[in-house]
Parts: C-alpha cells; structure tokens; sequence
C-alpha cells in the first residue's frame, strides 16, 4: 500500500514537535518535544524508506486483493508489542520491588521509585494490556463479524498512535512530568493525544461491527465495545485541566477538593472495570471457546453477566475513599454496589469454568487451556477478594497496606496476565500460519513460573498486609501506638524480598514466553515429546 497522506502526516506531526522544543515555555517541554521529535523523525525516515512508487494499476490490484482479506498484520504488530512491553512492564516491576527492599537502588532523579513506579503501572495496564487488548480486540471482531477491518489504514494509526502514546507518557514520567492522578498520570498534550487516538480506535471497531455480514453480535464484541466507549468517557472527564501555558508541561484539574478525589476513583476503578476487567471478558468469551473447541456455556448468562456487570461496576468507586471527606452515603453507596459486583463477576467466571465441561481432559495435555483456567481462577478470587475488601470494617484495616497491592497483583498477574499470555500462545501459530508454536513445553514452564510467581507475590503481600494493618492499630494500655512507623516500615523487609523473588519468577516467565513466541514466528518447531502422555508411544500400550 502507498502511505502518502499518512507519511504527510507524520512529517507535519514531526515538524509541530520540533516547533514546540523551540518555543517551549519550560525546559520539561522542550526535553519532552525532543524526545517526540526523536521518535517521529526516525518514524518519517522509516516511511520514506517504505514508500512504493509501483505503476497505479498494479497498486490498484493488489489493494483490491488485499480488501477481500482479514486485515492481520495490524494484529501481529500488536502481538509483538505486547510481549516485548509485558516484559519490561514485568521487569521495571522488579525493579521498583527491589527499591523498595533496599532504597540504595533508587538512582535520583530519573530513576527513583516515584518515577519509575508509573513507569510500571501504564506499562503494564496501558502498554502490556492495551496493545493485548486492541490487537486481540481487532482479530475478534473481523472473525466474529466476517467483515475486514473497517478504515483501511486508521488500523496502523490506531497501532502506532497508541504505542507513540505510551513513549511519551513513560519518558514523561522518567523526566518527571506528570499531573499526579493514578493511572492517569500523563499531562494535558498526552492526553489529547490518545483522545485522538482512542476516538479513531472506536470508528475501526464500531465501523467494523456496522459493516458485519454476521447477523448476530457475538458477545465478545459487547464486552469490547463497554471497554472502548467507557474508557473514553472516563478518560475525558478525568482528564479535564487547564494547562498554565500551550508550550508548557503544568496543568490544572478542573475539579479541586473532594470532588476532585471522587473523579479521580470513579476513573481509577472504572479503569479496573472496564480496563482490566470488560476488555479481558472480552478475550476470555472467545478465546477459551475456541482453544477448548467448545461453546460458551450459557449465551444467555453471558448476556446477563456483561449488562449486570456494566451496570454496576460504574457506581463502586467510592469504596477507594472509605474514612474521607467523602459523605457518608456516597462510600456506603460505593460499599453496596462493590458487594453486589460479587455476583455477576463469579457469574462470569462460572461461564468461563463451565465452558470446558466435557473437555476437562484437556487440562492434562493443553498448557494453554491450564493458563486460561487459572485466569479464570484468578478472576474469581479477586473478584471475591475486591468486595470484602470494600466492607469499611474490613477496609479499615487493608486501606493503604500492602494487602492492596497483593489484591491488585493477583488480579493483574493472576487474570490480565494469565489471559493474556493464552491468547498470544492461541494466536501465534494462526497470525503467522504455523502448524504449532514452537515449544508446548516451554508453555508449560511459563505457566508453572508465572503460577508460583503469582502465589508467593500474593501470599506474602496478604501476611504483609495484615501485619501491617494490626502494627498501626496496635495500642498499649495507656492508649499509646505500639509502634512507630518507621518500625512498621522496617517490619516489611523480608515480605518485599519474597515478593521481588515471586516477581522474578513471573519475569522469567513472561522471558520464555517472548523466545517462544520469537522462535515461532521464525518458523522453528522444537521436537519434544507431547505433554501429559498425549500419545503414548505404540510400544507402550498395555493391550500389545
Ligand atoms: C513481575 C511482575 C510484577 C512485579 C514484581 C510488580 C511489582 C510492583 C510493585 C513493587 C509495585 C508498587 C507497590 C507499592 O507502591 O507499594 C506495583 C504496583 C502496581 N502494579 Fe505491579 N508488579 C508486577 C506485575 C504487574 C502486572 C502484570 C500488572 C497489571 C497488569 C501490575 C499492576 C500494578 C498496579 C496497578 C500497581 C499499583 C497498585 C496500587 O497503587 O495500589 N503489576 N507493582
Ligand atoms: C468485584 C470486583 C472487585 C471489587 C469490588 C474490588 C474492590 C477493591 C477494593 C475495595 C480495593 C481497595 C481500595 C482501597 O482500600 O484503597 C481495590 C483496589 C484495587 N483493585 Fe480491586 N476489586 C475488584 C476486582 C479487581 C480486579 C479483577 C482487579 C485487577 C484486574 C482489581 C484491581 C485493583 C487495583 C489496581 C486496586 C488498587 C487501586 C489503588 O489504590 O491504586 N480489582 N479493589
């Protein structure tokens, strides 16, 4: 295909950016716009390169060709990117829990733990989870609509915008700009970005769907598509600011006080919902159908779980303010709508559990069905986990421990990650048209190490995180603390040890994930013996 207009583009976007480092009204900026310069100039460079000048007919033919295919090498781009980002997102994991075991490991200014723990969280949600999320989101709906993506090359903007999106969010973060809001940290200019950005994703989806020869909208669609439309309202809202200056880094919330912290949590959890949570529903409703060769197993709860779950969801994020400024009413509110979200969550993971009846087997010889299991596992436990913890009794003691962080990890690792690495491992062999991927062992020892990783980070957290919790409230009997902070702090040392340990494990992992995945794509197809005694060799049947 000839990029013309697309390589215009970029070298207008590339010249603004170059514009912008000179009349910077802050040194941040200007540090900030080099960077953005950098990337699109090589960017450009690239596309020139790339550019075919072929007669117009023979470009006319092989387009036409090309409209009656699905449109995949958009989605094998995304796969790449997604193991290549969750594994730094894994590793500047480590990183930031061994600073926090011995803080000599901060190395100021860029990479202290302040800053590279944003590095952390958006690489892992927004860089590992969303490029999972939009490459799987796009291989879904053009097979479950029977139609190529819609808007031709917006498909390559949505790819590479998003990714552009996640250098300068991280390199901003590493400068030190950054508005302070979680998960949402990127300034003003960043934002409007992915506004851009996220607007062309769902014109792709949307106009996908709409053109679909598919009378039936399968349900992985709705699921993506709650993600797609809530996102962007959430990201929009939380988001609103006035920048002190158009050249410059600072920004204002247009919200302030308690206002300002129920917008912030109404995004945070939200993001948790429809983030990590509607758009991986997404992927598990067609994913583990497909590698367990079974139907779903109850269409019509899977109905009820997306509009119960979407219902509620949107209404719990008072429960990250228990014991604030915030009325009474609206954390109870928040605590009621959190219990109730008990039920259409395990709803949901029942479906998925259910779906492999009468393919349990499976489970012995299939380690990508065993992945996709303990996500749904996982997905349960959290989603238990998550409504006891917004109980204000039980909050008041797990609010601000580490009981949080091993609750969020067991739902990151355990749900967003496990999920994840099944789809890559189901679409692999598919996107580049091998018969297999290159080693179901090394599958297997992904998913022990990833297992081991998650049950040693999530068990020394919950430990940490009560000791922690009962060190604080810890009165002597004239009514004086117990403990200072500092010993409390002090308390936690071998729990952050054990948990960079359980990251490691995880790290490695994901590691021999990306050289399965690398030595596939290369079309190599390792010899080994087939797990679980798949087929036992003729000279060990019992009968001969
Ligand atoms: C190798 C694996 C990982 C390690 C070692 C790791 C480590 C850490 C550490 C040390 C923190 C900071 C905790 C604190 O401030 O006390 C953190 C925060 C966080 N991580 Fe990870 N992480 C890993 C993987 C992941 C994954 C895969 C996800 C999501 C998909 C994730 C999502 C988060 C989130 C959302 C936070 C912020 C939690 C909060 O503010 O309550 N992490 N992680
Ligand atoms: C029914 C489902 C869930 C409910 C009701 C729920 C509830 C909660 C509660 C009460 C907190 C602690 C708030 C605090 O004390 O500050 C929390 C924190 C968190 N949860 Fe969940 N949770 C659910 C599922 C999940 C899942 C599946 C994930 C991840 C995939 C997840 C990710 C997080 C994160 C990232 C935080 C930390 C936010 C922060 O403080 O930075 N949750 N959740």
């Amino acid at each position: 295909m000839n990029y013309t207009f697309e390589t215009m583009g970029l070298v207008l976007l590339t010249f603004a950016a170059l514009l912008g480092a000179g009349f910077a009204y802050d040194s941040l900026f200007a540090a900030h716009m080099w960077v953005a310069f950098i990337v699109l100039l090589i960017s450009t460079v690239f596309m020139l390169r790339h550019i075919k000048f072929a007669p117009a007919a023979v470009s006319a033919t092989s387009s036409a060709n090309s409209q009656s295919e699905y449109f995949d090498e958009v989605v094998r781009y995304g796969v790449i990117a997604t193991v290549f980002w969750g594994v730094v997102g894994f590793l500047v994991g480590v990183i930031v829990a061994l600073q926090l075991a011995w803080p000599e490991l901060n190395f100021g200014p860029w990479f202290n733990f302040g800053r590279l723990r944003p590095v952390h969280t958006s690489g892992v949600i927004f860089a590992f989870g969303g490029n999972a999320l939009i490459a799987t989101s796009l291989y879904v709906v053009q097979r479950t609509c029977r139609a190529r993506l819609f808007g031709g090359s917006l498909g390559w903007f949505v790819f590479w915008g998003y990714n552009f999106f996640i250098v300068m969010a991280a390199s901003g973060y590493v400068l030190g700009i950054t508005q302070a809001r979680e998960y949402a940290e990127p300034e003003w200019y960043v934002d409007i970005w992915l506004t851009i950005v996220w607007v062309a994703y769902l014109v792709v989806f949307l106009g996908t769907i709409l053109k679909r020869k598919e009378p039936h909208i399968y349900v992985a669609n709705w699921f993506y598509l709650a993600f797609i439309v809530t996102i962007a309202m959430l990201h929009i809202v939380n988001n609103l600011a006035i920048p002190v200056s158009f050249l410059g880094v600072k920004s204002y919330s247009a919200f302030s006080g308690v206002q300002d912290a129920l917008t912030q949590w109404w995004y945070g959890h939200n993001a948790v919902g429809f983030f990590l949570t509607a758009g991986f529903l997404g992927m598990m409703y067609y994913f583990v159908p497909k590698q367990a060769n079974r139907p779903v197993y109850s269409y019509r709860l899977s109905i009820i779980h997306f509009w119960a779950l979407i219902f509620m969801y949107i209404w719990a994020g008072p429960h990250h303010l228990h014991y604030t400024a915030l009325p009474d009413w609206a954390q109870t509110l928040g605590m009621v709508f959190s219990i109730m979200l008990w039920m259409p969550s395990w709803g949901g993971m029942i479906n998925g559990l259910m779906t492999l009846s009468g393919a349990w087997d499976k489970l012995r010889t299939d380690p990508i069905i065993r992945m996709m299991v303990m996500a749904i596992a996982f997905y349960g436990m959290s989603t238990f986990e998550g409504p006891m913890m917004s109980i204000k009794t039980v909050n008041s003691l797990s609010h601000y421990t580490e009981w949080t962080i091993g609750h969020v990890h067991s739902g990151a690792l355990g749900w967003v990650g496990m999920i994840t690495f099944g789809a890559i491992y189901y679409l692999t062999p598919k996107l580049w048209h091998r018969d297999r991927l290159y080693s179901m062992r090394l599958v297997n020892w992904h998913f022990w190490l990833a297992t081991l990783g998650i049950v040693v980070y999530a068990a020394v957290l919950w430990v940490a995180g009560i000791q922690q919790g009962l060190m604080w409230r810890e009165y002597d009997s004239q009514g004086f603390l117990v403990y200072s902070f500092a010993e409390t702090v002090k308390a936690m040392f071998p729990y952050y040890v054990m948990r960079a340990i359980g990251g490691g494990l995880y790290l490695a992992g994901g590691l021999i994930m990306a050289y399965n995945v690398w030595m596939t794509i290369l079309g190599h197809e390792r010899e080994e013996a087939p797990i679980g005694g798949a087929t036992l060799p003729p000279t060990l049947q019992p009968a001969e």
